[in-house]
């Protein structure tokens, strides 16, 4: 969709129950009334025609100028295709959505996620215990620690062999059980830190309903060594709770039946501690969170219980004080030195202006292999919205697809498509200056390949320096590399506990920028609802032929050839 210049309805309606009892109290033009939207389209075709080659020929500065050092991040953002005066505009646009105040609205508790009438408090979940966060007047922080301190002690029980098995063997297998958020983010930050691991202990992870993925999981465990960590915001989440009831049959088919074992095997991490009841587990056993919580914003939640058992409690406490020293620069550094706020606005310039429909994280960090994955949740779960607020079309395209893989992988599969393809593609590169493990010079040349790319990617390489080297005139075309393609370069000392919470953090608050910028709610998630609907429906029409189909002509066919294939009819 392109940004047209038509004119939006009426701002939030008012007065409509309890939905929209979260009005916000800052009042902003429709977004393409905004001045500084419609200046950013007067300056587009000017910025269009500067290349980065010339940008940064022309100022020798440009390299160190569009950088910032911050919370152990040094962001380079000299690479975007900015112009004199864009980001002065960008910032204006964030001025003029009312980013500020809409940034102390979620501080403050304000029930900012308006469909769920909820208010939106990850930051409270990593907050020091002297801090004071409220909602509905009431101060959360000191249950967020309470929940915390009961994890690092059940976490510190079984890291040490304390906490036993039903058979009296200590634990040697944590299996989390989730889906979403309540996977994406574990097995993240599992992979992430496994540097800082357990290594006793092993660490599995079941999220899809395919049986394949739990039958591997369990695959070579010993029952009476394992531990089921049951994740789910909201415990019926149909995923879940099918791979739940498998491990439980598993578990009690392994420990003779007795099902007093469930007790030993099973924690629950959860808002609904009716729900765990209900499916056996005792609720001594939960480890609670708040409806405040989204669930792709929930691995410093007791979602992150897997994550504390496995690097220990204190390191926990390292990743979410990373968390919260990011959490403080975005309230309260100024819009042009803070980095979610220079990130997103980069995004919807990229995005919204230049026309790309894709954003590629590209870590060169091994450890980070599932962070694209985790991304894909936090930013297209989010940001994936059609209306604004108030319920009107959005005017402009929202949401990145965003994708990627760890390099230097990627080189060698779509970065073709990154350089000399016709799409746009924004990139940004994660690296680490110090190596976890050291081997040779193994780093220098990860390193030397994620500098070489942006490089590549800004300057290209032109027919006449193809041609001084000697390129045959009918290879010049295929081997020309146009450049101008943005990336930005976020360089950290270390992938420590600390900094990875410093980086999901950053992207947090910049999918919150964007979504302050649209005028959109990131904190909700529809578009999964209908699926899931239309599968409950359909699941009692699986047995058999006889059960009558009233869906579409394509629908009703492939349910009906299902069923001959799977009742080994007809090849
Ligand atoms: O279906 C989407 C979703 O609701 C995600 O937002 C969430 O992270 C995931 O499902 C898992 O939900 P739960 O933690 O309630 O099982």
């Amino acid at each position: 969709m392109t940004c047209s210049q038509t004119t939006l309805g009426p701002g939030l309606r008012r007065g409509n129950g309890a939905l929209w009892s979260m009005t916000l109290t800052h009042h902003t033009l429709p977004l393409v009334e905004r001045p500084a939207w419609r200046a950013l389209h007067a300056h587009l075709p000017q910025a269009q025609r500067l290349h980065l080659r010339q940008l940064f020929a022309d100022d020798p500065r440009r390299g160190e100028r569009l950088a910032l050092e911050a919370c152990g991040i040094y962001f380079d953002y000299s690479k975007n295709r900015i112009a004199p005066g864009t980001l002065e505009l960008l910032l204006q646009l964030a001025h003029e959505s009312a980013l500020r105040e809409r940034i102390e609205a979620m501080f403050r508790g304000d029930k900012i996620n308006a469909t769920e009438n909820r208010a939106v408090l990850h930051v409270a979940l990593r907050a020091p215990r002297s801090a004071r966060i409220e909602v509905d007047g009431a101060d959360v922080v000191p249950e967020v620690h309470a929940v915390l301190d009961r994890m690092a002690d059940f976490a510190e029980r079984v890291r040490s062999g304390a906490w036993r098995g039903h058979t009296g063997r200590p634990i040697r297998t944590v299996v989390n059980i989730g889906i979403g958020g309540s996977d994406l983010g574990p097995v993240m930050a599992y992979e992430a830190l496994r540097h800082y691991s357990a290594r006793n202990l092993d660490f599995r992870f079941v999220s899809n309903i395919d049986g394949t993925d739990f039958a591997e999981a369990v695959h070579g465990l010993d029952p009476a060594e394992t531990l089921f960590i049951v994740a789910s915001k909201t415990f019926t989440t149909l995923e879940t709770m099918t791979n739940a009831a498998s491990a439980r049959a598993w578990l009690l088919a392994g420990l003779g039946g007795d099902a007093a074992a469930v007790a030993k095997h099973f924690v629950a991490v959860s808002t609904a501690a009716a729900e765990v009841a209900r499916f056996g587990i005792d609720t001594a056993h939960m480890f609670g969170f708040w409806d405040w919580v989204g669930g792709r914003y929930s691995m410093d939640s007791a979602i992150g219980l897997s994550t504390m058992i496995a690097i220990g409690p204190a390191q926990f406490r390292a990743l979410l004080d990373g968390f919260h020293v990011v959490d403080e620069h975005f309230r309260h550094a100024p819009f042009e030195r803070n980095l979610p706020v220079l990130h997103g606005l980069l995004s919807i310039w990229n995005n919204n202006f230049l026309g790309a429909h894709s954003a590629a994280v590209l870590p060169y960090e091994q450890y980070l292999k599932r962070f694209p994955a985790y991304l894909q949740q936090l930013t297209m779960e989010s940001n994936g919205k059609r209306v604004t607020l108030a319920g009107h079309p959005v005017a402009c395209d929202t949401g990145p697809i965003f994708w990627g893989e760890p390099g230097t992988n990627g080189q060698h599969s779509f970065y073709q498509l990154i350089h000399l393809g016709t799409r746009l593609v924004p990139c940004d590169f994660i690296a680490f200056a110090q190596p976890l493990n050291p081997l040779g010079n193994h780093h220098d040349l990860l390193l030397a390949n994620v500098f070489a790319q942006g490089e590549a990617l800004a300057f290209g390489k032109t027919p006449e320096q193809l041609r001084a080297e000697g390129c045959p005139e009918p290879l010049v075309p295929h081997r020309t590399f146009e450049g101008n393609r943005p990336s930005n370069t976020l360089l950290l000392r270390e992938l420590t506990p600390y900094a990875l919470g410093t980086l999901v953090a950053l992207y947090e608050h910049s999918v919150f920028v964007q979504g302050a910028i649209w005028d959109i709610n990131p904190f909700d998630q529809w578009g999964v609802e209908l699926g899931k609907a239309l599968a409950q429906r359909i699941v009692p029409e699986l047995v058999g032929p006889e059960v009558e189909l009233h869906h579409d002509g394509s629908t009703n066919a492939l349910i009906r050839r299902y069923q001959q294939m799977k009742g080994g009819g007809p090849r």
